[in-house]
C-alpha cells in the first residue's frame, strides 16, 4: 500500500517536472536543436534561423529564438515582424558574415523590421569580418562598395532593448537605426580597427527615443553618429576611441530631410579620436534645422579637434563654400568638457552666415593642446556663446582661419 503510494507519487512528480519543463522551453527555439543549424562556421545558419524566427514570431505568448554557443556562418537575414507578442533572440554564440565583399547585392547583412517588444541579449557577436572590405581593391574598377552591408539594421522597432551584444568588424556601419520608437541600446560592444573605412559605431536616423548606455566603441570612423531626424537621444556612458568621434550630420546634403531634436550626450570619454563631439552642415545646403543639442561631463584625451560644430562641412572640397548653410543651430551646449587636444583649434564654432548659430552655451571647459601646434584655442564665427564657468582657452578669442576644410 505504502509502496504503491509512492509509486504514484513518485510519477505525478515526475510528470510535473516534466510539464514544467516542456513550459520553460515552449518558447524557445533553439537554432540548433530544434531547426538543424550547425555551429561548424560554414554551413548557413540564414534557413534555421528564419524557420527559427518565423515560428517564434507566430507563438500567441512571448517566444525566444535561441542561437547557442559556437560559430555559425549567416549568409544574410531578414526578421520581419508583426510578431504575435514579445520576442527576443538570444543570442550567445558568433554570428559571422561571408568575408567575400562581392556576396552582398545590397547594403544589408542583419536587419530586424517593423517588430514590436523586441529584445536581443546573451553576449554574443556580429562579426562582419570586414578585412577584405577594407581593402577596397577594385571598389572603383567593381563598384562593390555601395553594396557593403551595414552589419546590424533595426528599422522600425518600437520598445526595444538591445543589450550584451557585440559588432565586430563590419564592412559598413556597424548598427544602424532606423524609424525606431523607444529602443535602448545597454553594455554593446563595436571594435573595428582603426583604419577601417566608413565603419561608424552606431548611426542613429529618423527616430524618436533612443538611448545608447554603457558602451565600448573602437572603430575606424564616428563612434556615434546622427542623421536627420533624430530626436529625443541620449548617449550616455560611453567611450569612444579609436574613431571619429560623436557627431551629428552631415546635415542639409538632402532635400526634405526632417529636423534634429533633442540630443544630449552625457558621461562620455573619449580617447585618441579625430573629432570629439561635432555638429556638420554642408555649405550651399537645403533648409533644415538642429536643436536641443547637448554635450556635458565629456573627457578628452589626445582628441585632434574635440569640441566642433562646423556649418562650412565640406569633406573633399566638392562643396560651394561660398555659399552659407541653410540650417538653423540652435540652444546648444558644451558643458564640463575637459582634457586634452592633439591639434591647438580645440574649440571650432563656425556658424552659418544666413542662419548664425542661436542659443549656444560654453560652461566650464578646460581643453589643453599638447602637440607642438601651440596653445589651444577657441574660434567662433556668427556666433555668440553665452559663457560660464571656467574657459580654457579663453572662449573665442582664437583668429578664425582661412576657408579650407575643416575636419
Ligand atoms: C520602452 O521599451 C521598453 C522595452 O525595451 C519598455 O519596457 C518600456 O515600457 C517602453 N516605454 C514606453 C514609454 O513605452
Ligand atoms: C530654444 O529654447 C528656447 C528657450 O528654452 C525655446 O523657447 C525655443 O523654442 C527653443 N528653440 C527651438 C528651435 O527648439
Amino acid at each position: 500500500m505504502a509502496a504503491q503510494l509512492n509509486i504514484v507519487l513518485g510519477m505525478s512528480i515526475i510528470s510535473v517536472l516534466l510539464m514544467l519543463e516542456v513550459e520553460a522551453q515552449a518558447g524557445t527555439f533553439d537554432v540548433v536543436a530544434k531547426f538543424g543549424a550547425k555551429a561548424d562556421g560554414k554551413t548557413d545558419l540564414n534557413k534555421p534561423l528564419l524557420d527559427a524566427f518565423k515560428a517564434a514570431c507566430a507563438s500567441s505568448s512571448a517566444a525566444k529564438v535561441l542561437i547557442p554557443k559556437g560559430n555559425f556562418l549567416l549568409s544574410g537575414a531578414k526578421f520581419q515582424g508583426p510578431c504575435k507578442a514579445p520576442i527576443e533572440f538570444l543570442v550567445q554564440g558568433t554570428v559571422m558574415a561571408p568575408p567575400d565583399v562581392k556576396a552582398f547585392k545590397e547594403p544589408i547583412w542583419v536587419n530586424f523590421y517593423k517588430i514590436e517588444n523586441f529584445k536581443m541579449s546573451g553576449g554574443g557577436v556580429f562579426d562582419g569580418q570586414g578585412a577584405q572590405a577594407y581593402k577596397r581593391e577594385g571598389c572603383v574598377k567593381n563598384d562593390y562598395c555601395k553594396h557593403l552591408p551595414i552589419s546590424v539594421r533595426f528599422d522600425y522597432l518600437t520598445n526595444a532593448m538591445i543589450q550584451d551584444i557585440t559588432s565586430k568588424d563590419s564592412k559598413q556601419f556597424h548598427v544602424n537605426v532606423l524609424g525606431c520608437k523607444n529602443i535602448t541600446l545597454e553594455r554593446f560592444t563595436v571594435s573595428a580597427p582603426k583604419d577601417s573605412p566608413n565603419t561608424n559605431g552606431i548611426h542613429i536616423g529618423r527616430s524618436n527615443g533612443v538611448t545608447v548606455l554603457n558602451t565600448k566603441i573602437e572603430t575606424g570612423n564616428d563612434c556615434v553618429s546622427f542623421g536627420d531626424g533624430a530626436e529625443n537621444v541620449l548617449i550616455k556612458g560611453i567611450t569612444c576611441g579609436p574613431g571619429h568621434g560623436i557627431s551629428i550630420g552631415s546635415l542639409g546634403l538632402y532635400q526634405n530631410e526632417q529636423a534634429v531634436k533633442g540630443i544630449k550626450v552625457s558621461q562620455c570619454a573619449l580617447s585618441n579620436t579625430k573629432n570629439g563631439v561635432r555638429i556638420k552642415t554642408w555649405p550651399n545646403s537645403y533648409p533644415g534645422a538642429a536643436s536641443d543639442l547637448h554635450f556635458e561631463d565629456i573627457s578628452m584625451t589626445n582628441v585632434n579637434f574635440p569640441i566642433i560644430v562646423d556649418q562650412k562641412y565640406c569633406p573633399w572640397n566638392r562643396c560651394n563654400l561660398k555659399e552659407e548653410s541653410k540650417i538653423k543651430l540652435s540652444n546648444i551646449s558644451f558643458k564640463n568638457i575637459r582634457g586634452t587636444s592633439t591639434q591647438s583649434e580645440a574649440v571650432k564654432i563656425i556658424c552659418s552666415a544666413t542662419f548664425p548659430c542661436q542659443n549656444v552655451e560654453l560652461d566650464n571647459i578646460d581643453i589643453t593642446a599638447t602637440g607642438s601646434k601651440g596653445p589651444a584655442v577657441s574660434i567662433c564665427t556668427n556666433v555668440k556663446p553665452k559663457l560660464s564657468g571656467k574657459q580654457n582657452p579663453p572662449a573665442c578669442t582664437g583668429k578664425v582661419p582661412p576657408t579650407k576644410r575643416m575636419f
